[in-house]
């Protein structure tokens, strides 16, 4: 099998969560700053980078059929990275079943993949899972292009162990980045195109920092200095947990203009047991005084979660409660997932798995209940006049992309541009998007 000595072109491939994409992007900027190029569209790649995602089911197959069906025709494979979640929870096995795989490299240690890819071309098989002390943030290259969104990782790993939950082994222990890196970094991606920055973390509101004037601050006090920023018109983040969900950080919702009125708070389930049991270390009633508190401050904001049905000992009665918390809290949108037990933790070896089927149906029943509830709030906006960041052209002549300040997609026609914020109103909604006609000249 061959492998091309010294590559020309890249592409990186993101699976998961949108940290991924963050480090993605910063992998590609490693690469570019290389001298190698994006592969053109349609054409192979001489070096390829799975960013791959551990937090379901079959993530290891998955890689393995991405990595199969990199084989050329002619028998021989590009160079091949394994990189992300998948790679540091599995990465000696990769690389012992998979001799196409050349390079395999963890979520803290992909700064080293420039000299990963240097041995690799001179024919080398080359790990490194390592979670090293100096941060790959500051080897990363500073930012130079952005569309109108952009992430913004502040905050990576957790503390919190929820018993089903892989991420505080793969991503280790939670850490923030310094508060200085990150106003340098929104910054740059400011200067370089983006309108909106989501800042990221694995639990983004238990980030901390010390701003220029010596004080601690939570993520309100980031988000406070980058509202700064006269360039920048949106601020979100994602994604948070209840317990690091602090009084200031809520009372930002209703002081900070520029952070926008949508809040990703997964809850998992809606039943204390099944809480308990996945270590949530929060109830049905203190997540719910928590969204009370901040729409006391910002009455429009729209609410999302996550989901978690059929966790090991889930009756049916627990799982009804679930559908109860979601009828109280109304949600714009949320994800849900059926329970898959992850190798290594607490919840894979807990008496009382639930059956496949049994997972299938309440998957159905809540996923029915959180589509009805997104189109009832989508349909809630006809009417409303409100913002839109321009993200893209749309398929018909003259006609935009964009999303609303409650982050869903909305299409118009008309005058703009993309990165430009244009006042619209709402005139009609479906279950993932809605319609608008701009108003008057462009808002900036
Ligand atoms: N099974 C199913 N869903 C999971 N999640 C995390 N771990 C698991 C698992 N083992 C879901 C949670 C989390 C989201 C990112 O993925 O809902 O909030
Ligand atoms: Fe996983 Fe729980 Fe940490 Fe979220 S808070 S990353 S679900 S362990």
């Amino acid at each position: 099998m061959q492998t091309s000595a010294n590559p020309k072109t890249y592409r990186v491939k993101s699976f998961g969560c949108q940290m991924n994409v963050y480090d993605g992007d910063r992998m590609a900027e490693l690469l570019n700053e290389q001298g190698i190029v994006p592969a053109p569209e349609g054409e192979d790649a001489d070096l390829v980078v799975l960013n791959t995602c551990h937090i379901r089911e079959k993530a290891a197959e998955k890689v393995y059929s991405d990595i199969g069906r990199l084989k050329r025709e002619d028998g021989s494979s590009p160079l091949i990275a394994v990189a992300g979640c998948v790679a540091q929870a599995e990465g000696e096995e990769i690389m012992a079943r998979a001799p196409a795989v050349k390079m395999v490299v963890g979520p803290q240690a992909y700064h080293r993949l420039p000299e990963m890819v240097r041995a690799a071309s001179a024919g080398q098989r080359v790990t490194d899972t390592d979670m090293p002390a100096e941060t790959k943030f500051d080897a990363l290259p500073r930012r130079k292009r952005s569309g109108p969104t952009a992430f913004l990782t502040v905050q990576e790993g957790c503390d919190k162990f929820c018993t089903y939950c892989v991420v505080p082994y793969t991503r280790g222990a939670e850490v923030s980045r310094p508060y200085a890196a990150l106003v340098d970094e929104a910054l740059r991606l400011v200067e370089a195109g983006a309108r909106e920055i989501t800042l990221l973390g694995q639990n983004v509101n238990a980030w901390t920092g010390e701003n220029a004037r010596g004080q601690t601050v939570g993520l309100e006090g980031l988000a406070r200095e980058l509202a700064a920023i006269p360039e920048l018109a949106r601020i979100r983040y994602t994604t948070s947990h209840p317990n690091d969900m602090t009084q200031a950080l809520i009372e930002a919702h209703g002081e900070i203009g520029k952070l926008m009125p949508f809040l990703h708070l997964p809850v998992q389930a809606g039943n204390d047991r099944v809480l308990k049991a996945m270590n949530r270390s929060h109830t049905v009633e203190s997540y719910l005084a928590i969204l009370d508190s901040v729409r006391a401050v910002r009455p429009d904001i729209a609410l999302s979660g996550d989901f978690i049905v059929g966790f090991p000992g889930e009756t049916d009665a627990e799982f009804e409660d679930t559908l109860k918390l979601v009828d109280a809290v109304g949600y714009a949108q949320c994800f849900s997932f059926k329970y898959s037990p992850r190798p290594g933790t607490p919840a894979a070896t807990m008496d009382g798995q639930v059956p496949a089927a049994v997972m299938d149906e309440r998957l159905q029943r809540l996923q029915a209940a959180l589509n009805r509830d997104q189109y009832a709030f989508n349909t809630a906006s006809v009417g409303k006049v409100c913002d839109v960041l321009v993200e893209r052209k749309g398929k018909h002549p003259g006609q935009w992309l964009g999303k609303s300040p409650w982050l869903q997609s909305v299409h118009f026609t008309g005058d703009a541009q993309v990165g430009q914020l244009v006042r619209v109103e709402i005139t009609s909604a479906g279950p993932n998007s809605l319609g608008a006609v701009p108003l008057d000249a462009l808002v900036s």
